[in-house]
């Protein structure tokens, strides 16, 4: 007996997308065939390489470990919600001035789950980076610059957040002279 489509509806890079499914579809196909989001990776068959890294409800998930059904209503962002040519997210920046990349295959899935990891920890020493990077392999760089680029963007993140709760400070002072 043929198994029914099943229609998964999920809000990804902030956009509501649906398609019908097989319900054993895995969610990196689904992304990937269905949506079109082809910047997540498949690198393995054995859920260990990370080229599939997005986050799911703000979490890094490996999306070749879930099933599309089950990420029915969940908010995702894939590598292609992060920056623009034009503007790059801090990550994408840092991996592009340290050269934390070559051939790139790994890239989309390294930099979701390394923004996994700077959302649990903003400021890694370069062992805790190192050792979020286990369940990510990357056959070309040899790691070192992906670290470098990793705690790159660890400080312009944190700089960003700076530079918001200024402006924040300074158009609540501007707005307490306007109406005091
Ligand atoms: S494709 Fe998902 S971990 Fe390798
Ligand atoms: S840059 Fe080639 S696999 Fe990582």
């Amino acid at each position: 007996m043929a198994i029914e489509d099943r229609e998964v509806t999920v809000v990804v890079n902030g956009q509501e997308r649906s398609a019908a499914v097989e319900p054993r579809k895995l969610l990196v196909h689904y992304l990937r065939d269905d949506l079109g989001l082809t910047g997540t990776h498949i690198g393995c068959d054995t859920s260990q390489c990370g080229a599939c890294s997005i986050m799911v409800n703000g979490e890094a998930v490996k999306s070749c470990t879930m099933l599309a059904v089950q990420a029915e209503g969940s908010e995702i962002t894939t590598v292609e919600g992060l920056g623009s040519i034009e503007h790059l997210h801090p990550m994408q920046q840092s991996f592009w001035e340290e050269h934390g990349l070559q051939c790139g295959y790994c890239t989309p899935g390294v930099i979701m789950a390394m923004l996994g990891l700077l959302k649990e920890n903003p400021n890694p020493s370069e062992e805790e980076i190192r050792e979020g990077m286990e369940g990510v392999i990357c056959r070309c760089t040899g790691y070192q610059f992906i670290v470098s680029a990793v705690q790159k963007a660890a400080k312009l993140m944190a700089e960003a957040e700076e530079q918001k709760e200024e402006t924040l400070v300074a158009n609540l002072v501007r707005e307490g002279t306007h109406n005091g």
